[in-house]
């Protein structure tokens, strides 16, 4: 590993005790941030980037995206936008669809979304199983993910296939399911939903998931206003993701709780559903994560830039809430320390934008402002 400097930048968010730095520069070392200054500074390194003014952030942490899968739903989409409600039943399709495609086409559409991902500034990226739902196909879904990242989420209680016993279902999930997804998982995740699982099958499957060693995080309240929120609350879980239907009760328990609320704006546009009330979040003192839940059902977008202008302009999150809820919310609800900030001593992830201020993520929307992207101090896109 050799030292970097990054020079000239017009405006560096660090999420650290350094804050916000204009005229800054940062070293990298051993793809570790080492050193942070002004640009005046001179500083011995091996290799030199000079980013002529533009804005440095830390890379995007995209916490919540269902990225194997096989099949488009573009019609379902379509029907959706003329009227149409979103049920979550075309899960089954793309089931069906994962199924019946070999490992080559499941890895390649995964690294296409991963570099499609990346080109967007997202630097770490959480990838859950949950279009396969037997044991093998389970399996082999983390297997590829895990190819990909270090964040797999096996979420065998995405749906109960068609055909079979939920409470046999909810066995196998907690029992062979769960032993061959382990290797390849760090988290479990469940949908606890009305026509998915309610929130006592939840509590078993997140409950086994932590006993075999997972971290758990559970799809709450998206569709309906259930008890999912209390139940990650209650099991000390690492997420709530969705938070789409929020009580004033579901605030509070995450208010004060270590749960992160995971909003996932492309879901509630491209469902035509109303927003998450991040505000009542924030304002009660809630961690909150943005995150795309990129999937070919409910929100087939990769770009965190994307949902973070959603969050500022349907949301009411400032600019600079949603840019930490992308970043540093995001390495919260992983539970990691080490990404979503660029303080001394984190990893060198960080994002290069075509701009003077990370302000014009949402001041520019649907503009392509991703200029560079580094990861663990080394090039990941390049203009
Ligand atoms: O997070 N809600 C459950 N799962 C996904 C959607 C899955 C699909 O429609 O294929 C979600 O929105
Ligand atoms: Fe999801």
């Amino acid at each position: 590993m050799t030292s970097l400097l990054v020079t000239n930048i017009g405006e560096l968010t660090t999420h650290g005790p350094q804050g916000t730095v204009q005229h800054a520069a940062l070293v990298v070392d051993d793809g570790r941030v080492a050193w942070i200054g002004g640009a005046g500074h001179s500083q011995l390194t091996d290799r030199r980037l000079d980013v002529e003014g533009r804005a440095v952030i830390p890379g995007f942490v995209d916490s919540h995206a269902h990225l194997v899968f096989a099949g488009s739903r573009a019609v379902e989409f379509a029907a959706r936008m003329a009227g149409q409600p979103y049920t979550g039943g075309g899960i089954h399709t793309t089931v069906t669809a994962t199924r019946a495609a070999p490992d080559e086409a499941l890895r390649a559409n995964t690294a296409r979304l991963v570099h499609e991902a990346a080109r967007q500034g997202t630097t770490t990226i959480e990838i859950k199983s949950g279009y396969g739902l037997t044991v093998p196909d389970e399996q082999r879904s983390l297997r590829i993910a895990a190819g990909f990242t270090d964040e797999t989420t096996y979420l065998g209680a995405h749906v109960v296939p068609p055909g079979t016993d939920a409470d046999e279902y909810v066995r196998l999930v907690c029992g062979d399911m769960l032993a061959a997804a382990r290797p390849y998982a760090r988290w479990i995740d469940v949908f606890c939903e009305r026509g998915a699982f309610d929130v006592d099958q939840s509590r078993e499957i997140l409950r086994a998931g932590a006993a075999a060693g997972l971290g758990m995080r559970i799809h709450a309240n998206q569709l309906t206003a259930g008890q999912g929120i209390q139940l990650a609350v209650e099991l000390g879980a690492a997420s709530a993701d969705h938070c789409t239907h929020l009580s004033d009760a579901d605030v509070k328990a995450l208010a004060d709780a270590d749960t992160v609320a995971t909003l996932l704006p492309g879901a509630e546009f491209s469902t035509r559903s109303p927003y998450p009330d991040a505000r009542a979040l924030l304002d009660a003192g809630a961690t909150v994560a943005l995150a795309t839940d990129c999937n070919p059902g409910s929100s087939y977008t990769t770009s965190m830039p994307f949902c973070l202008a959603l969050a500022v302009r349907e949301m009411r999150m400032t600019p600079a809430e949603a840019l930490w809820s992308a970043t540093a919310g995001g390495a919260k609800a992983l539970r990691r320390t080490d990404i979503g900030h660029l303080a001394v001593g984190a990893r060198a992830d960080l994002t290069v934008l075509s701009a003077p201020s990370f302000l014009h993520l949402a001041y520019r929307p649907g503009v392509p402002l991703v200029h560079t992207v580094l990861r663990n101090g080394e090039p990941l896109c390049t203009p």
